[in-house]
C-alpha cells in the first residue's frame, strides 16, 4: 500500500476531504506513515516506525508480533490513548492524529470499545454497573443506561449474572463482562489487547468463539496478540516486527478456526 507522499503539503481542506472519502469508502482505520518515537537518554526508540494500515468496517483483523515489536504502542495510537510523533491517523474519517487530549478522549469514548488482558473491571461494582460505566461518561439517562447494559450483557450470555461482582465470577465470565462494557456504546471498533492472555486454553477458546459471533453480527474487531494460534481466529493478520508491518495477509480458510 503506497504511503501518503508529501503529507505536509496537504491543506487542511484536502485533509478533511480525504477523511470524508475514507469514511464513504467504509474505511474505519487508516494510518499514513505513522511513527511513535521514545527518547531514552540520548537514544531514540522507534516503537512504531512508518506504519501504513487500512482496516474496513466489518473486518476481523489480528495485529501479531513478538514481544517488544510495537503492538501495544500501535494499539494505543489506534485506540486514541496516545498521539503519534509523526504521520496521519484517520479514525472513521476524522483526523485523530491532529487532536488535542479532550477531543481525543471524546472520539475514543464514541468510536472505540477496549478489551484488556486483565479485564480492568471495578471490583466493588456489579457486572451491570461495570457495563453501565461508559454510558455514565456519555451522559445517557439512568433508565436507558440500565436497559442498554442489560442488553449488552445478554449479548454475551451473562444477563443471569448481572448482579454479581467480579470476584463472584469466573475469569471467562469477567472477560465477557468486559466485552459487554466495550460493546455498550456501540463503538465503531472493538479493540482487544491479548484478551485471552489471562485465561486457560478452554476458556480462551470460548472467548474467541464469542468474538467470532460478534464479528458475524457486524462488529469490526482488531485483536492484538503475540500468539499465532490466537491470531488465526481473525480473518486477516498484520504481522509487526521492529515497529514495521512485515506482512499483511488473509488467514487461509482451512486454518481459520
Ligand atoms: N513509554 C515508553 N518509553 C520508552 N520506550 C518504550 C515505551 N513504551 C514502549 N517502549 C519501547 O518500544 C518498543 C515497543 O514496545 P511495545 O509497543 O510495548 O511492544 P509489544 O506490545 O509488541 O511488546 C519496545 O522496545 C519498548 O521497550
Ligand atoms: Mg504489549
Amino acid at each position: 500500500m503506497p504511503a501518503l507522499e508529501a503529507v505536509q503539503e496537504l491543506s487542511p481542506k484536502e485533509l478533511e476531504e480525504r477523511g470524508e472519502r475514507l469514511r464513504n469508502d467504509g474505511i474505519v482505520i487508516r494510518t499514513y506513515d505513522l511513527w511513535k518515537t521514545y527518547i531514552m537518554g540520548d537514544q531514540e526508540i522507534h516503537a512504531v516506525s512508518g506504519v501504513d494500515i487500512e482496516i474496513r468496517r466489518g473486518e476481523y483483523v489480528a495485529i501479531m508480533g513478538p514481544s517488544g515489536s510495537g503492538k501495544s504502542t500501535l494499539m494505543n495510537l489506534i485506540g486514541c490513548l496516545d498521539t503519534p510523533t509523526k504521520g496521519l491517523y484517520y479514525l472513521n474519517g476524522k483526523l485523530a492524529s491532529d487532536m488535542e487530549d479532550d477531543e481525543l478522549a471524546r472520539i475514543r469514548n464514541k468510536e472505540i470499545g477496549f478489551v484488556f488482558q486483565t479485564f480492568n473491571l471495578l471490583a466493588r461494582a456489579s457486572a451491570l454497573h461495570n457495563v453501565e460505566l461508559p454510558l455514565i461518561y456519555a451522559g445517557v439517562p439512568s433508565q436507558e443506561r440500565a436497559e442498554r447494559a442489560r442488553t449488552a450483557l445478554r449479548s454475551v450470555d451473562l444477563e443471569p449474572r448481572m448482579h454479581h461482582k467480579p470476584n463472584e465470577l469466573s475469569g471467562g465470565q469477567r472477560q465477557r463482562v468486559a466485552i459487554a462494557r466495550a460493546l455498550v456504546n456501540r463503538p465503531s471498533i472493538l479493540l482487544a489487547d491479548e484478551p485471552t492472555g489471562a485465561l486457560d486454553t478452554a476458556t480462551g477458546k470460548e472467548i474467541m468463539a464469542l468474538f467470532e459471533r460478534l464479528h458475524s453480527d457486524g462488529n469490526t474487531i482488531v485483536l492484538v496478540t503475540h500468539e499465532p494460534d490466537i491470531a488465526l481466529y481473525a480473518h486477516r493478520v498484520i504481522h509487526i516486527r521492529d515497529g514495521k508491518v512485515e506482512l499483511d495477509e488473509e488467514t487461509p480458510r482451512p486454518e481459520r478456526k
